[in-house]
């Protein structure tokens, strides 16, 4: 059987105090439209029950928010496998109004709908599992998940009668004194029967202290006309916790972050300063790595046993091996290390780096689309890009490879055991054999046969007495 997801994406996030939409703010390095989906995608939802399609419901801002979901359908393998439809709230009239909107649009809703906020950073598939593991019915239309808080303030809270049926939902604008006491609240993830929608959301209402129609005012209409209104208790309320406003998102996120590398210290990895390291959930790290305060790993990093990431580092969607050395503020982005590599410090690792065994980049060298054999070295000011090299090559300081002409990228290939004199020019493409040599200062455009010296630059003449007498001249 088969089940609709609708995602309320359309408000602005007045709170937050931002031009950008809150569902394009991110947290821990991804944004909560990305959260959002990949929590509801196909390949977690519960097996008994197929998500059929998600109709995301967009409004303020949507260009952006259109320009992020199809960056993200493109580049990311859970959303892409989802079928997603957009629906225009033109006007944000509150919850119950951007669900009246979808209803309104699409004729051909499955029997059962999921409706979830995109507000929520942490929600993840078993939450949605528990939301949706029991169908809602003509007589118990609307199931919905609870939670408990120690602070519920900005919570709708769920008002309970003496025999805990769940009679409605109270917002914390229109909660007495007593009701604000509630510590149950309504994290926003309900299951409903798709006919009982189409036949009750209209009586909704603007009565209320922000004059907006509440999608959480169906609960008090289902139970006014008698229904069932079955609520489930979640008990990791942090799943389900809200965001409206940055601090909330900054707190939360902080508390996820100190989570995330509890998990690490428990697994053998050493911190400089916990609370001054930055780990994405992805990241894998092995026993005995030490990171320096300030590193920052991103996605899907991965990090072996016994490396040493001395600090300030960004390291994003990227492989290192045993034993490295990652000194003080490098960049690597999409970058391959085998194990016993060493590379800072300053040095910029972009896409396509490939570095064997025992490969030393040292400070103010950048590689690009590049792959450096076992050994070898470019310690100082160098740049690398679309460069195959061997092993046990030594790239001397100030190295360029010119690897584009204006109009195309070139290759720049270096066997075994060349030797490349400071402040050589490459001009791609270019090869240069094995065991080869470049004089210091050379301009190199044609391929170096193995073994050879090249050497290009006009020989050097001493002007005997010149720089004395130029001295004299001016006095
Ligand atoms: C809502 C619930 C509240 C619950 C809380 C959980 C209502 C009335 N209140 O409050 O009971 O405890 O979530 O986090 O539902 N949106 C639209 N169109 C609109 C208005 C909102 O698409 O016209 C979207 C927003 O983009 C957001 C979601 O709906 O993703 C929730 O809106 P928000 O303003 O954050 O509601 P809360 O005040 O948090
Ligand atoms: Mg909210």
């Amino acid at each position: 059987m088969d089940f609709d997801c609708i995602i309320l994406a359309a408000g602005k996030g007045k709170r937050m105090g931002t031009v950008r939409p809150k569902v394009l703010h991110s947290f821990l390095n991804k944004t909560l439209l990305v959260r959002t989906l990949e929590a509801v995608s196909p390949a977690e939802s519960n097996a008994a029950l197929k998500l059929r399609k998600i109709f995301l419901v967009v409004g303020y801002g949507q260009d952006q928010v259109r320009c992020a979901l199809a960056e993200a359908q493109a580049g990311n393998n859970l959303i892409s496998k989802i079928k997603i439809e957009l629906i225009e709230q033109v006007t944000q009239g509150g919850t119950g109004h951007a669900v009246q909107t979808v209803l309104a649009q699409v004729k051909d809703l499955a029997a059962q709908v999921a409706i979830i906020p995109c507000d929520l950073p942490l929600i993840n598939a078993h939450a949605l599992k528990a939301l949706t593991q029991s169908i809602p019915t003509p007589k118990t239309p609307v199931r919905l998940l609870t939670t408990t808080v120690e602070n519920p303030y900005g919570y709708g809270r769920i008002i309970r009668d003496s025999s805990q049926k769940v009679v409605a939902i109270r917002e914390e604008k229109d909660a007495t004194a007593e009701e604000r006491k509630i510590s149950e609240i309504n994290p926003s993830l309900y299951f409903f029967n798709t006919n009982f929608l189409a036949q009750h959301l209209r009586e909704l209402k603007t009565t209320n202290a922000q004059q907006e129609l509440y999608l959480t005012d169906v609960v008090g209409l289902a139970n006014n006309h008698h229904y069932t209104v079955e609520a489930e208790h979640y008990p990791e309320s942090q799943v389900l916790s809200g965001v409206n406003t940055i601090t909330e998102l900054a707190i939360l996120e902080k508390e996820l972050r100190l989570k995330i590398i509890k998990k690490h210290m428990d697994a053998g990895v050493s911190f400089e300063d916990p609370e001054a390291t930055y780990v994405d959930e992805n990241v894998v790290i092995g026993s005995d790595t030490y990171l320096g305060s300030g590193t920052r790993l991103r996605a899907n990093t991965k990090i072996g046993t016994n490396c040493r990431i001395e600090g300030n580092s960004i390291i994003t969607n990227s492989t290192i091996g045993d034993n490295c050395q990652i000194k003080l503020a490098c960049l690597l982005d999409s970058a391959t290390l085998d194990t016993n590599v060493s590379v800072g410090p300053f040095a910029h690792l972009r896409p396509g780096t490939q570095l064997a065994r025992d490969v030393h980049i040292g400070n103010f060298v950048e590689v690009k689309k590049s792959t450096l054999g076992v050994g070898s070295k470019a310690n100082h000011l160098t740049y690398l890009g679309d460069a195959t090299i061997g092993a046990a090559v030594n790239v001397g300081a100030g190295t360029i490879t010119c690897n584009y002409d204006g109009t195309a990228k070139h290759q720049t290939t270096i066997a075994d055991g060349a030797f490349i004199g400071s402040n050589t020019s490459l001009v791609a493409p270019v090869t240069l054999g094995a065991g080869s040599i470049t004089g210091a200062g050379s301009v190199i455009t044609k391929d170096v046969p193995a073994d050879a010296l090249a050497i290009e630059r006009t020989p050097q003449k001493n002007l005997a007495d010149w720089a004395r007498q130029k001295r004299t001249k001016k006095s």
